[in-house]
Parts: C-alpha cells; structure tokens; sequence
C-alpha cells in the first residue's frame, strides 16, 4: 500500500511563497477594508450620518435651544443645570455632540429626538458659541 501523498510537501517552494504572498494579501486587504469601510459605518449610524450630510442654521438651532434646553443650560448656554455649553465643541466632537442630546445616558439630561435638521441647527448653534 503506498502512503498518501502530502501535497504541500510536493509542490517546489517558489509555489508555496507565492501562495503565502497570496494569503498575505489577503489579509492584508481584509484589514484595510475593516479600518475604512465597516468601522466607521459601525461608529456612525444613519440618524447621525444624516444629519452630519445637512447645513444647520445657528438662528433656528438658537430658537430650538431656548425652548428645549436653556431651562438646564441658560438662556445664553451659560451654564445653570447643565454645564456652560461654551467651547463645548473643543471638548466634543459632532458625532459625540448629537449622542448627547439623544442618547439620554446622563441624566439628569434627557433624550431627546430631534428631525435630523433641527439637530443639525442645534449643532450650528452649539457651533457658534465662543
Ligand atoms: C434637564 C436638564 C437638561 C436639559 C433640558 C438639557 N440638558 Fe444638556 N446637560 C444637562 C446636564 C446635567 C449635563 C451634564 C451631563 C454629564 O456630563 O453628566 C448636560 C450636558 C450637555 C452637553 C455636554 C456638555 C459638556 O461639557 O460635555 C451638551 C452638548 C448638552 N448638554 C446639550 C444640550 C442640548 C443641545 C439640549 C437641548 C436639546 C440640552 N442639553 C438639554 C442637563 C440638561
């Protein structure tokens, strides 16, 4: 009885290189394709995309935050409740800055849900403060 042959062991190296080469890029490319492709999809879902594509308006975003928020953070964003929203967005980037107004992880604040363009005025306001 002849033993089975061991493929792999048969073939000449330049083929097994060019096989680990192929592999190599493989995985190389799956990789890239992780980093570019579906983390960011995974760290931004369709509500903040959406709203991120609009223009907002720092007036209509103003007149939606006396409303909605300025019983906690002021009339001028100044702080009360809720911190002083100056120079919020050095500390938070836009993508944080919508999770905070939805998400109502800390309370005292709650979620709220806001259309996609009032959103994005609300971020144009929080914009506009020195
Ligand atoms: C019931 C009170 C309340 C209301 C209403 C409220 N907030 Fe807040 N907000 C808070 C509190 C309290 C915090 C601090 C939360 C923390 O970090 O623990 C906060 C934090 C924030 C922050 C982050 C501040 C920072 O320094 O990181 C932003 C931005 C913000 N609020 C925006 C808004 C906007 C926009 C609205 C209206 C749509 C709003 N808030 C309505 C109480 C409130």
């Amino acid at each position: 009885m002849t033993p089975p042959t061991v493929t792999q062991a048969n073939q000449p190296p330049a083929q097994r290189h060019s096989l680990v080469a192929a592999l190599a890029t493989l995985a190389a490319v799956a990789c890239i394709l992780l980093v570019v492709v579906v983390l960011p999809a995974a760290h931004s879902d369709p509500y903040t995309r959406q709203t991120l594509h609009l223009t907002g308006s720092a007036t209509d975003g103003g007149r939606l935050f006396r409303l909605n928020c300025a019983g906690c953070h002021g009339q001028a964003a100044q702080g009360l409740v809720g911190p002083d929203l100056h120079g919020v967005d050095r500390r938070k980037n836009d993508r944080q800055l919508i999770q905070q107004v939805v998400s109502g992880r800390t309370p005292p604040m709650p979620s709220f849900q806001p259309e996609p363009q009032a959103m994005a005025d609300l971020l144009a306001f929080l914009h506009s403060l020195p």
